[in-house]
């Protein structure tokens, strides 16, 4: 599959170019940042540079391929208008691109933020409604929206991945249940790219992790199989003072730090 990698010389970007281009896809990448030596070589369909807010910018990133994954944000809080840029102004222009080149899927990486402030429970479902815990949240929130807009009035076909922690491996006792290694990122994105999609659907990114109390089954619905398990890690992860805080809620740190005003 030709693909647009937005967001290609992040942490997650470089991951998953790397995977994907293993896997057989044909890569392009778009990233205000010069992709790294070496990680040209894996885009043949080009290494753009360039912001993806730009509808111009976006449109020649989207023209010729058949899917996007888009990786492009900034994945921190931030204040609300930048947040909104960020990951709600990048979604819809390369939302408005597709339509213009007939490109129908999308796979996004949204994040657990988006519902951060969903007390912990028995089981996380992805119909919980919207509960974000940041202005990063909310602005994952509004790029949700837009792709539940897009699909349900343009038949695009939109995966949101909430993703837990992607990390080398697990360092807080939070991430043993919230842990995304580098390769099961790369097996979801594979699935999300080419599982049977209808509309609109909300998957959690994480591994296989044995204290997981995030739904998986959406995401294996789309053919998702996780191999890694956060429990290898735990016996070298100390217990810390803000544990319970960060436990106590699907975002975490997020979800307890202190908020400033939205402008
Ligand atoms: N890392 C995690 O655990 C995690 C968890 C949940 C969600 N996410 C989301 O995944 C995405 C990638 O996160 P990451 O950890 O790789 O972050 P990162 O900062 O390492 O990578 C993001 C990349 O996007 C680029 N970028 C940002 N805005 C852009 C724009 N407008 N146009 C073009 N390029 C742009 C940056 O230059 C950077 O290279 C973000 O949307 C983030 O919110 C990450």
């Amino acid at each position: 599959m030709r693909v647009l990698v937005t967001g290609s010389s992040g942490a997650i970007g470089r991951t998953v170019v790397s995977g994907l281009f293993s896997r057989g896809h044909t890569l392009r990448g778009i990233d205000v940042l010069e992709p790294e030596r070496g990680l040209a070589a894996l885009l043949p369909l080009g290494a753009f540079i360039g912001d993806v807010t730009d509808p111009v910018v976006a449109a020649d990133a989207v023209s010729g391929v058949d899917a996007v994954v888009h990786l492009a944000g900034n994945p921190s809080e931030a204040p609300l208008p930048e947040a909104l840029a960020s990951h709600a102004l990048t979604t819809a222009s390369l939302l408005d691109a597709m339509l213009s080149h007939e490109v129908r899927r999308i796979v996004y990486a949204s994040s657990n933020h988006a519902v951060g402030l969903v007390p912990r429970g028995e089981v996380l479902r992805t119909d919980v409604l919207p509960r974000p815990d940041t202005f990063y949240g909310v602005g994952k929130v509004a790029a949700e929206g837009l792709l539940s807009l897009y699909a349900d009035r343009f038949g695009i076909e939109a995966v949101a991945l909430r993703i837990g922690s992607f990390l080398p491996e697990p360092t807080t006792r939070r991430q043993l249940a919230t842990w995304l290694s580098y390769g099961d990122a790369v097996r979801l994105v594979d699935a999300a790219l080419t599982g049977p999609v209808d509309g609109f659907t909300p998957v959690y990114g994480i591994s296989a992790n044995t204290r997981a109390w995030w739904d998986l089954e959406p995401g294996r619905r789309l053919g998702y199989e996780p191999r890694d398990d956060a429990e290898a890690y735990a016996g070298r992860i100390g217990e810390r003072e803000e544990d319970e805080a960060e436990g106590a809620y699907v975002g975490g740190p997020f979800a307890v730090m202190p908020l400033r005003k939205a402008l």
